[in-house]
């Protein structure tokens, strides 16, 4: 029992000593109410509001919208999730992306709103990203397209997206 003890506290002390060191004290938690969310109705809301289209009416018209510069509506939590995850799977990060993850090194056509600089555009991608989840930033999509495979369980999983 009292070796028992022991050594639990032994591992418990490691395994904290790893988690200060992956994730440090400070680190805040990225989440839609505190970032994204004033972040979206800056630099997204324009054009992806209440007054744009659901997915699925967007995509049935899609020219119609596009000539009014509106996008399909995201203008929640829940529906800017149905860009993340599914059914428009990895639809963020595709459009957001700076180009280092895409194969012709093209950023993506919404990489341009998040800001008026390079910089700016930069720091807002990274809490995106960090938002997405440190290793969730994904190109694919929910089925093999081309030579880009579909998304996987696991690579699913390591969204964190927190509220
Ligand atoms: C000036 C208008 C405008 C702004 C600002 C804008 N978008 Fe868009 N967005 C559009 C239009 C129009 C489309 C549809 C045409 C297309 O697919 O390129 C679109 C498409 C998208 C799509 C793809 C949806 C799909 O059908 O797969 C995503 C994701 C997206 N926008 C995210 C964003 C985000 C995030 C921001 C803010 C950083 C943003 N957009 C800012 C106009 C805009």
């Amino acid at each position: 029992m009292e070796t028992n003890m022991k050594t639990t506290s032994l591992l418990l002390a490691i395994l904290c000593g790893i988690c200060s060191v992956s994730q440090p004290a400070n680190a805040e938690e990225i989440t839609y109410r505190k970032h994204i969310r004033p972040l979206w109705e800056t630099r997204c809301s324009q054009c992806h509001d209440s007054d744009a289209p659901y997915l699925g009416e967007f995509q049935e018209d899609k020219q119609r919208y596009i000539d009014q510069d509106l996008g399909p509506r995201m203008d929640t939590y829940a529906d800017l999730l149905h860009f993340v995850g599914w059914p428009d799977t990895g639809a963020i990060m595709r459009r957001l992306d700076d180009g280092q993850n895409h194969p012709d090194g093209k950023p993506g056509n919404m990489y341009i709103y998040l800001g008026d600089t390079d910089q700016e555009r930069q720091t807002n991608l990274e809490v995106f990203k960090a938002w997405i989840g440190p290793a969730a930033w994904n190109l694919n999509r929910w089925k093999q397209r081309g030579n880009a495979p579909a998304i996987t369980k696991d690579q699913l999983e390591r969204l964190k997206v927190a509220y």
